[in-house]
Formats: structure tokens, C-alpha cells, sequence
């Protein structure tokens, strides 16, 4: 399987960080484009150097080499993550405006019908960004917005990470250790959940009031 990965400069490099580690371990071969913000965002937000960071990846892309092999459709991916993806790179996979590596690869995936996951982070989102995420809806991508649940109840940061990245992976047809199917709650958690009794009564006093 071959994957292309582009980390761009939106909040969460983390996210991106972790996939490429869980890619080089099951042996998935990575071409990483790093955007000229992400090198900023990762300096900021992790201990990691940029050569840590691109010792994860099989092969790496310079941002702004048009001519390296993932801005053809000539060569054969499986799929394409920007992870996190900034509203600037949304911007420019929505108008189709390639004038970076990511960007091209992107729209190289969209225009081939191959996977394109764009793990979007803002907050709040403007109407263009929104309306950015419609767009690239229409084109066959996938907008998965770095947005972890809890209903697992983590418990470090590193729990959220690893649900995000694992939910990016599985996009592009990866199953790995980092999230699990939900298959309920919980038997120790039913036991005794507070709301669990206040439904049940609830439905036992509208079963009153109806006879
Ligand atoms: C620490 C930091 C965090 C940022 N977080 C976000 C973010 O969450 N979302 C976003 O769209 N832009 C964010 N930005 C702004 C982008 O880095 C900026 O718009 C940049 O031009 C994006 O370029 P790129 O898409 O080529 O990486 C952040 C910038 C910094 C320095």
C-alpha cells in the first residue's frame, strides 16, 4: 500500500506525527509533504525536529517541487491524508489553486477518484471555510474535522491524538490498534450510572401518567 501525507501549519501536527508513526510500522510506504507552516506548527506544538519527523515517512517531497513523482497521476497511490489540514490548504484543494506540492498531490487524488481525507481544524469556521468543506464534499473528498470523542473517556492527551489519527487511518482503508469499534457501554459502567436509573424512571412515570 502506498499513502501520500501532508501535514500542513493547521493546529494538531501531533495528529499527522502519530499516523506516519503507525504507517511506518505496519510497513505502508509514505511519500510526506511537509508545508512550509507545518515546520513552524511542529517547532511549536512538539519536541520532534523536522528530521524526526520526515525519518517517519518512506520518501520525502519538498513543498515546493512541482515536478516530483506525487504531482503526476502517473503514479499509483492508495489515498491522501492532510493531517491536520489548515483552512489555507482546504482553500486551496476546494478552488483547485495548486500552487504547492500538497496542494497538486490533493488535487491529483480528486482527479484520479482516489481516497483525498482532509483532517480539518478551526475553530469557529467561517462561511468560506465551510463552504470550502461542501466543495471539496462534492469532489469525492472527505472532510474528517479533528474532533475526538469521549465517550471512551481518555485519558491523556496522547488517548485524543490517537483516536483522531486512527480515525484519519481508517479512512484510507487502515485499521489499526488505535481506535476500537464501539460496542456499547461498558458492563461495569452500566452498573449503577445515575442516568441509567433517572431514564428508567422517567419512562416508568410517562408509563403512569398514560394508563
Ligand atoms: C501555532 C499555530 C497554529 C495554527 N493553527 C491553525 C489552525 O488550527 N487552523 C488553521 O487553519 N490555521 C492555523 N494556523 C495558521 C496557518 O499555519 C496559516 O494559515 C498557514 O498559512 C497555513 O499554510 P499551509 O496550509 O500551507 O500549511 C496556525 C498557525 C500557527 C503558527
Amino acid at each position: 500500500m502506498r499513502l501520500v501525507i501532508g501535514i500542513s501549519g493547521a493546529s494538531g501536527v501531533a495528529y499527522g506525527i502519530r499516523a506516519l508513526g503507525v504507517l511506518k510500522s505496519i510497513r505502508v510506504e509514505t511519500h510526506l509533504v511537509l508545508s512550509e507552516a507545518a515546520r513552524e506548527t511542529i517547532r511549536l506544538e512538539t519536541d520532534y525536529s523536522i528530521s524526526e519527523v520526515e525519518k517517519l515517512a518512506t520518501e520525502v517531497h519538498k513543498f515546493n517541487d512541482v515536478t516530483s513523482k506525487i504531482a503526476s497521476g502517473s503514479f499509483h497511490t492508495d489515498g491522501m491524508a492532510v493531517i491536520p489540514c489548515s483552512m489555507k490548504t482546504l482553500g486551496g484543494v476546494a478552488s483547485g489553486y495548486s500552487d504547492n506540492l500538497l496542494l497538486r498531490a490533493a488535487a491529483v487524488s480528486l482527479k484520479e477518484r482516489r481516497r483525498l481525507v482532509l483532517v480539518v481544524r478551526e475553530a469557529p469556521l467561517s462561511l468560506i471555510d465551510i463552504e470550502n468543506m461542501a466543495v471539496v464534499t462534492r469532489a469525492g473528498g472527505v472532510i474528517l474535522p479533528a474532533m475526538p470523542s469521549y465517550y471512551r473517556r481518555p485519558k491523556t492527551v496522547e488517548d485524543i491524538i490517537d483516536e483522531v489519527a486512527g480515525r484519519a487511518l481508517e479512512q484510507l482503508g487502515i485499521v489499526s490498534k488505535l481506535t476500537r469499534p464501539w460496542e456499547g457501554e461498558p458492563a461495569e459502567r452500566l452498573h449503577d450510572a445515575p442516568h441509567k436509573k433517572e431514564s428508567q424512571d422517567t419512562i416508568r412515570g410517562r408509563g403512569m401518567r398514560d394508563r
